[in-house]
């Protein structure tokens, strides 16, 4: 969809364009306001994307949570069949190498699939959302695979900039939308 594709281009530029400071500074912003949430505190097995390029950081919220003894996981990407799987891991240095597209992601021994349907929170990244929580990702669709498998009582957070929120995104059947999105400046929880 052409429409699409020029938000992921115009938000990737914007996203390119924040200084080293700014993507800490919002990171922590986003980060603080993320550990206070009920939703946050309540959950047992958290699913954690692991950040790369300009994206909102997650190395700081994994700290928090190890330190909280959350149980963490991270995607790994699989090519046949398409899609993600979700790894424990229990260092974000240790236990995590650079994989496709230069995303880290589990070592090949922690490369176990846990079970999708006993996630309690999954904290997913995007390039742009709108306030209805659909999501524009990088066009692989990998998420949109992976949020199906989920339990319907599996709470999905994103972590955006708030200038990656707009009114309006075009969705297609196939996409999932999030149930939460929380940005520097807001914490908009759908429905
Ligand atoms: N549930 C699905 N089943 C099969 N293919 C899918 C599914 N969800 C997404 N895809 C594939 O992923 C591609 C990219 O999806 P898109 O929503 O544009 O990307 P993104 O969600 O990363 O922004 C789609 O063209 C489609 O082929
Ligand atoms: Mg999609």
């Amino acid at each position: 969809m052409k429409e699409k594709q020029k938000i992921r281009q115009k938000m990737i530029s914007l996203r390119n364009n924040l200084s080293r400071e700014e993507v800490l500074l919002k990171s922590n912003l986003i980060k603080d306001a993320l550990i206070q949430m009920p939703e946050l505190k309540n959950a047992e097995w958290i699913m954690l994307y692991v950040s790369f390029d300009n994206e909102v950081r997650t190395d700081q919220i994994a700290k928090e949570l190890f330190g909280l003894k959350k149980k963490v996981l991270v995607p790994a990407i699989i090519k046949k069949p398409k899609g993600l799987i979700a790894c424990q891991v229990f260092d974000f240095e240790k236990d995590l190498k650079a994989g496709f597209f230069g995303i880290k992601e589990p070592t090949e021994e922690l490369k176990t699939p846990f079970d999708p349907q006993k996630i309690d929170v999954i904290i997913v990244p995007g390039i742009a959302f709108d306030i209805r929580g659909n999501r524009v990702g990088f066009g692989g669709g990998y998420y949109d695979l992976f949020l199906k498998k989920l339990n319907r009582k599996t709470i999905s957070i994103a972590l955006a900039y708030d200038f990656q929120v707009l009114k309006n995104i075009p969705s297609q059947k196939n996409d999932v939308p999030v149930d939460i999105i929380v940005s520097e400046k807001q914490i908009i929880r759908i429905h």
